[in-house]
């Protein structure tokens, strides 16, 4: 597919009325990983299995089918409600669980989905929820069990390097009420350090859908040197940064003036393989 082709299909997706608006702004694409996700799944999915882990209510696991093509999906959640929209989500667009599954599972339990894993598996946002090593270790082996030998696997990490950048943000009112440094020997020196932040913090939202709501977030961030070790730890080799998509921010929905504060630093995208 060319990339003028690739641009077009996915900007017909990316409607900024349809996903989620913070303060206004379309977040998923101003900060550019839906389109940087689809073009991943679609690179290594089309025409086969794909697995998401983590895949909230759905809206996301059947864009990237309907874009991508694989010849049967998998998405995996832990709450039943989000598995139940999602699943009235895949009847109102035709689809049936033959074509896209969705699946209520805790994904820092291992648990093999199917026989001989699939081709591509792939988590964005959820490994942000492992609130110790031992947890992030179990959601990455649920990953390459999961996984055919011979696949790839996709991840999305809010590493800790970039923390900061997370948290200042005053248009959304984020107060940090707690945080908590993991400390683990850091696999690149050998010596004890820090190695991943906990944090919890209150968000004050400007959605007007959520006006007066307090949410409550817990966020852990890891450096990069202990997830690609805990990675290699269950299996996977070739851990690798891979690039996220210089995104013309106009193209997927997003108002012109908002496109000059695009910036993609506030995450990372790593490939592996299982051979
Ligand atoms: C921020 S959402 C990301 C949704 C989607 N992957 C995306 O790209 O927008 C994080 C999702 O991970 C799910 N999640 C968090 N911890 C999980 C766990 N242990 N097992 C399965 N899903 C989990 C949450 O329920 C939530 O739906």
């Amino acid at each position: 597919m060319s990339d003028a082709t690739f641009f077009k299909n996915i900007g017909e997706y990316a409607d900024a009325d349809k996903y989620d608006l913070i303060n206004n702004e379309n977040w998923y694409c101003k900060y550019g990983y839906v389109p940087t996700t689809m073009y991943y799944v679609s690179l290594y999915g089309a025409g086969k299995t794909t697995m998401e882990f983590g895949c909230a209510d759905g809206e996301y696991s059947l864009m990237y089918y309907e874009h991508a093509k694989p010849i049967k999906a998998y998405a995996l959640s832990l709450f039943a409600e989000e598995i139940e929209s999602a699943k009235q989500k895949l009847a109102m667009r035709g689809l049936s669980d033959a074509l896209v599954e969705f699946i209520c599972h805790d994904c820092s339990i291992p648990r093999q989905i199917t026989e001989d894993g699939v081709d591509f598996t792939y988590s964005i946002w959820m490994l942000n929820n492992a609130t110790n090593l031992t947890m992030l270790r179990n959601m990455c082996e649920n990953l390459y069990i999961n996984t055919k030998k011979g696949g790839k696997c996709l991840i999305l990490l809010a590493t800790a390097d970039n923390l900061m950048g997370q948290l200042i943000d005053q248009k959304l009112h984020v107060r940090i009420t707690d945080i908590r440094a993991v400390k683990d020997i850091d696999p690149a020196t050998g010596r004890e350090e820090v190695v991943g932040l906990v944090v919890d913090k209150s968000l004050m939202c400007d959605n007007p859908d959520a006006e007066g709501e307090t949410f409550f977030l817990r966020d852990c961030f890891y450096s990069d040197n202990r997830v690609k070790a805990t990675m290699e730890s269950v299996g996977f080799t070739n851990f690798h940064q891979v690039p996220t998509l210089p995104l013309p921010t106009t193209e997927f929905g997003c108002p012109i003036e908002k496109a000059k504060f695009a910036d993609q630093t506030h995450y990372k995208y790593f490939l592996a393989d299982k051979m």
